[in-house]
């Protein structure tokens, strides 16, 4: 069984939505940077053990509590930042390498990058008159919203959007498609029918 940690910082509707949907794989963590966000609640109702972690024990790996040493203990095969929005670190991707993903609400390359989430994304998006937004799934690497894109799907912006009726429909967009992204891909990546 491939054993996945999941990091978010806020809501975590998104982070619910694959602890319950994932086929391939299952969630044995949840690891969180903001005391007190929502998503520890709901992955504390669905029985999935929460980790809340600082920035040093995630930049730090010799660190005695560090995020690296915990993913190994807990034998992670696979990492997913769901509205997470720290740096991940080298070392984190030289031990997972591939093996973590993240999701962003606009079509990247376009709308990413240090400091382009949550609404900002999509005050921009229609500030720019653009026709279309929509989600991307992509490998981490060392640079914000940049690594290889392994799903991507876009949507109409109708002229009656504003920044929140386009997060809404973005949103449902992320729940309806990235449990079955995160499958696919993991299906590819682990060739292993026996999860
Ligand atoms: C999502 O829109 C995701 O694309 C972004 O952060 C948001 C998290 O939402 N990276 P939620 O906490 O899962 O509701």
């Amino acid at each position: 069984m491939t054993r996945i940690a999941i990091f978010a910082s806020g809501n975590g509707s998104n982070a619910e939505n694959l602890i319950c949907n994932l086929t391939y794989g299952r969630v044995v963590l949840l690891l969180c940077n903001k005391p007190g966000a929502y998503v520890l609640q709901r992955a504390q109702r669905l029985h999935v053990p929460t980790v809340l972690f600082s920035r040093e024990e995630l930049e730090d790996p010799d660190h005695e509590h560090s995020v690296l040493k915990l993913l190994k203990t807990h034998k992670i095969d696979f990492i997913i930042l769901a509205g997470f929005l720290w740096k991940i670190p080298a070392d984190l991707i030289r031990t997972w390498p591939q093996k973590i993903v993240n999701i962003h609400p606009a079509l990247l390359p376009k709308y990413g990058g240090q400091g382009m989430y949550g609404d900002r994304v999509h005050k921009t998006v229609i500030e720019n008159g653009e026709e279309k937004s929509g989600i991307t799934i992509h490998i981490v690497d060392r640079q914000y919203d940049h690594g290889h894109i392994i799903y991507q799907e876009s949507i109409q912006i109708y002229s009656s959007d504003t920044p929140e009726t386009l997060a809404l429909r973005i949103h449902i967009l992320e729940h309806l498609r990235f449990p079955k992204a995160v499958d696919d891909y993991l299906k590819q990546l682990f060739k292993d029918p026996a999860v």
